[in-house]
């Protein structure tokens, strides 16, 4: 008789958690100027908050290597803006089918982690005929190609995955320090 014995998920405290979080993103801050790193304090909100659902990956030595937040509750999230969702998309806004990425990240060394965690969330859109956004530095979408990458693993999962542009933040620098440099 062949015994099979139920793992249930290994949740972080809020230490491993923020851990592995501020590690992750660290790096991806000092390329966007939009700030990409929370306060522990910050971090902590949403890791207690029941609002926003959390994913978790393990390596094979059962180290946490990975994670992401998703939420359908728009005003969970701070800095986003309920209303201009609201405004683009009435009908899936109404019955809470837009769903919000927070953040997703893993540690180099986790082969598939981006996969599962992405494979765990959308099992929560797709089903919902959901529409999800995801921000994306202009770091992460020209040189690492993160939106297309993206939507190849979500076509594996559904081939009707489609992909828009939604909106776009743009940082311009106004300067003054070549004034010699003009003739
Ligand atoms: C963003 C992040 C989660 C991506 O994870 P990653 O493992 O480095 O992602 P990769 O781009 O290497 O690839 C992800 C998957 O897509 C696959 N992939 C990549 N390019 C592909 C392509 N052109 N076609 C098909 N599949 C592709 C990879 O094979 C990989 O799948 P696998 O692991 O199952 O083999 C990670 O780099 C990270 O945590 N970065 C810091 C935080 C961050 O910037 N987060 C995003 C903004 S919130």
């Amino acid at each position: 008789m062949t015994i099979v014995q139920q793992v249930a998920p290994k949740i972080p405290d809020v230490t491993e958690a923020w851990d592995l979080y501020s590690t992750l993103f660290a790096d991806i801050n000092v390329m966007a100027a939009q700030r990409h790193l929370m306060t522990a304090d910050e971090f902590a909100a949403v890791y207690y908050d029941q609002r926003v659902l959390k994913f978790y990956v393990h390596d094979k030595n059962n180290a946490l290597a990975g994670m992401s937040v998703l939420t359908q509750n728009l005003g969970a999230w701070p800095l986003i803006s309920p209303p201009y969702f609201a405004r683009r998309w009435p009908e899936h806004f109404a019955r809470r089918a837009i769903w919000y990425v927070g953040f997703v990240g893993v540690a180099g060394r986790h082969v598939h982690g981006f996969r599962e965690l992405i494979r765990n969330m959308y099992a929560h859109v797709i089903p919902d005929s959901g529409i999800a956004v995801m921000d994306f530095c202009t770091y992460n979408v020209t040189q690492r190609r993160l939106p297309d990458v993206t939507l190849k693993l979500l076509s594996w999962m559904n081939p009707a995955a489609d992909m828009e542009l939604a909106d776009a933040q743009t940082f311009v620098v106004y300067r003054f320090d070549r004034s010699g440099e003009v003739t």
